[in-house]
């Protein structure tokens, strides 16, 4: 086990909470509200991106009084770097499924809109009725960039947390916080 004081090494450590559990919660109910108001009438076909947008999307559907459905897509572009590679990978394409419906595309975070520009074309294109999009988060250099939902905007950050990962790591917890490149980094239950 690493103490405080064992190691000089440079690490990756989540520190400073971002966004609390609570707030998150708060800012979900009254998007599932919103989403519930606009989208009367329809059978919202609810697209987590995985991984990311998991976990969002299970508190988010549970806060929608529509009758949904629910069709993950997988995609990735940052494989374990901190920046985006510039390029989307849909190792699975784009379901069939997704014909003829209203599709809400969820994802964690709108960072530089590769993700989601990408993926509502290759919806229109496989047929979607319409396309809507909803993100936990939108970096600050991403103002410009349209979702239809957004839950917060936040500094230019990496962050981890309630599904958001750095290298596969993180995800679990469940506030949202900064990556921080620290020494000497205290374990995280001593800065919680
Ligand atoms: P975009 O395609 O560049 O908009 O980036 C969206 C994807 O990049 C998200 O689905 C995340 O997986 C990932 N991403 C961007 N910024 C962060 C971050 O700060 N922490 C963790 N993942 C991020
Ligand atoms: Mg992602």
């Amino acid at each position: 086990m690493r103490s405080e004081h064992s190691t000089q090494k440079m690490d990756d450590r989540p520190a400073r909470i971002l966004l609390k559990r609570a707030e998150i919660q708060e800012r979900i109910r009254s998007l599932g509200e919103q989403i519930t108001l606009e989208m009367q009438g329809l059978t919202p076909c609810i697209m987590p991106i995985l991984d990311g947008g998991m976990i969002f999307t299970s508190d988010l559907i549970r806060q929608i009084s529509l009758p949904i459905t629910l069709l993950p897509i997988k995609a990735s572009s940052y494989g374990q770097e901190r920046v985006s590679s510039g390029r989307l990978e849909l190792p699975l394409g784009v379901s069939p499924l997704a014909r003829d419906q209203d599709v809400l595309l969820v994802d964690d975070i709108l960072d530089t809109g590769l993700t989601l520009t990408t993926l509502y074309s290759s919806l229109l294109a496989a047929g979607a009725r319409s396309v809507r999009t909803c993100v936990l988060l939108r970096k600050q250099h991403a103002v410009h960039l349209h979702a239809d939902y957004i839950g917060f905007d936040i500094p230019n950050e990496f962050v981890v947390g309630y599904g958001l990962d750095h290298a596969g790591h993180h995800r679990n917890l469940p506030d949202i916080r900064c990556l921080e490149t620290r020494k000497n980094p205290k374990s995280l239950n001593q800065s919680s």
